[in-house]
């Protein structure tokens, strides 16, 4: 019988699901993509070769595994066919093996600049971050019943009627409100047009082709992005993305019922990472040589594959972990960046915080709350030995292995993976998701 495996974050994004996702191809048909659009930046490195992918399901790099754009997916049009184009000059055939649904949302010019506009108003402390692309406007058009989707290009009259319509809104937006340029319909409209003969041969109706695969018995990934703290609803709002990235959204956002799940992989960094603005309970300095934090900046190379920004880094956060973990009904954990700790003396692991007077064991929902969490902590020590590269449980540091069954203990998830270096096989496993 067919297996699906879910693969999401379960921090602030960028935990590795990218290198993951990719390893985990090995035993998979199918990686189907199901929120979020090219605000996400995952990278895989395979030998001596290093992929940049921000909508391309992370399955495109291995040959004759299928990559499906679910609904929930706010597609740019534009930003596709240029991946598509860069992996196709590297020898990677995508178009054969690329499914796009026609009930993604378009985002279109129109919502990056609302984006943008709308960042630039904000207050310091009050800017969310974002990366810009137009992920929340694109969005609140699909809930607002006003978006257009990708089915909508097919019908170019209707298509134009609709675009004329909410372009009239957002231009009025964009010059009343925010005092910017109008963008230009005819500009808009025709881009998209032809972008759409380039598209169409990619476009099916994605939840009747990975039923189609499950039952013909090939095995599927479904690919987050971003991470649980990053959810609309579960995340430190208002300092989260515009998408639900918790594992349930992977059968609203694919088509796929929720009992054809068999499996949740939580990727989970060994310390943790935040880009953009919001509350981080546990965050340390990364700008002073010589500490923690400055090495899990640079050891980790923490800089967004997005925007090139800048990584806030801190401890582990146990008592975040718990919550992502519930949340996401977590079969499985894979700790990824654990070569990032070598050689640090000790290690602190966030396990409450301090909140008003009580300790509390779970992060708080309200990003004020969160604001106001002092993080209690637990001391282990370090490891002067090197994990990179390791690929055996056995041949972990005695601390690593404590730091790790300790790490376990605290979120009450059994890791299965661990990852001790960028490269596809630079991974010990305890136990395989397809296998269990
Ligand atoms: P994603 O968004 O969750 O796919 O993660 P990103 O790709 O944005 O960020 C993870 C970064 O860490 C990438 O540059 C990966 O190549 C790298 N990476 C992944 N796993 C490991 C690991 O175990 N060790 C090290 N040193 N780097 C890793
Ligand atoms: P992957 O898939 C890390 C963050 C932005 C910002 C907030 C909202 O690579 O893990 P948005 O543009 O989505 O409206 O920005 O979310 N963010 C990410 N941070 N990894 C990502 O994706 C992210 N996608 C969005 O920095 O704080
Ligand atoms: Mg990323």
């Amino acid at each position: 019988m067919a297996k699906n495996v879910v693969v999401v974050g379960t921090q602030w994004g960028d935990e590795g699901k990218g290198k993951i996702v990719d390893w985990l191809t090995d035993n998979a048909q199918g990686v189907v993509r199901f929120q979020g659009g090219h605000n996400a930046g995952h990278t895989l490195v395979v030998g001596d070769k290093e992929y940049k992918l921000n909508l391309v399901p992370s399955g495109i790099v291995r040959a004759g595994v299928n990559c499906y754009i679910g609904n929930g997916v706010v597609l740019d049009a534009g930003h596709l066919l240029s991946e598509i184009d860069g992996l196709e000059a590297g020898g990677i055939e995508v178009q054969s093996r690329l499914k796009v649904s026609p009930g993604c949302p378009l985002i279109l010019p129109y919502h990056s600049e609302l984006d943008k506009a709308r960042e630039a108003k904000k207050n310091a402390d009050a800017k969310i971050g974002t990366t810009g692309k137009g992920i929340g406007p694109a969005y609140e058009d699909k809930v607002a019943r006003r978006g257009l989707r990708v089915y909508d290009l097919f019908h170019p009259q209707r298509f134009a009627d609709k675009l004329a319509e909410v372009m009239e809104y957002h231009n009025f937006v964009l010059t009343q409100y925010f005092g910017s340029a109008p963008v230009d319909y005819q500009l808009v409209l025709d881009q998209a047009l032809a972008r759409a003969e380039r598209l169409k041969p990619m476009v099916t109706d994605v939840s009747a082709a990975i039923y189609a695969a499950n039952q013909a018995g090939q095995n599927l990934l479904f690919e987050g992005a971003q991470g649980t703290l990053l959810d609309i609803d579960h995340g430190t709002y208002p300092f989260v993305t515009s998408s639900n990235c918790v594992a349930g959204q992977a059968a609203a956002g694919s088509g796929v019922g929720p009992s054809s799940l068999h499996y949740v992989l939580g990727i989970t960094k060994a310390y943790c990472t935040r880009v953009g603005g919001g509350p981080f309970p546990s965050e340390l300095d990364i700008d002073t040589e010589g500490t923690p934090g400055y090495q899990m900046f640079d050891k980790g190379r923490e800089i967004g594959t997005v925007t090139r920004r800048k990584r806030r880094c801190g401890w582990f956060d146990a008592a975040a972990l718990r919550r992502s973990a519930r949340i996401n009904g977590v079969t499985g954990l894979c700790i990824t960046k654990l070569d990032v700790l070598d050689g640090l003396k000790t290690l602190d692991i966030c396990t409450g915080y301090k909140l008003d007077g009580q300790v509390v064991d779970m992060l708080p929902i309200g990003a004020d709350e969160v604001a106001r969490c002092e993080p209690i902590y637990e001391t282990l020590p370090g490891w002067s030995e090197n994990t990179f590269r390791v690929k055996r449980w056995e041949d972990l540091p005695v601390n690593a292995r404590a730091y790790l069954d300790r790490l376990e203990q605290l979120c009450q998830v059994p890791i299965d993976i661990v990852s001790t270096g960028p490269e596809r096989d630079e991974t010990i496993l305890k136990r395989h998701p397809f296998m269990v």
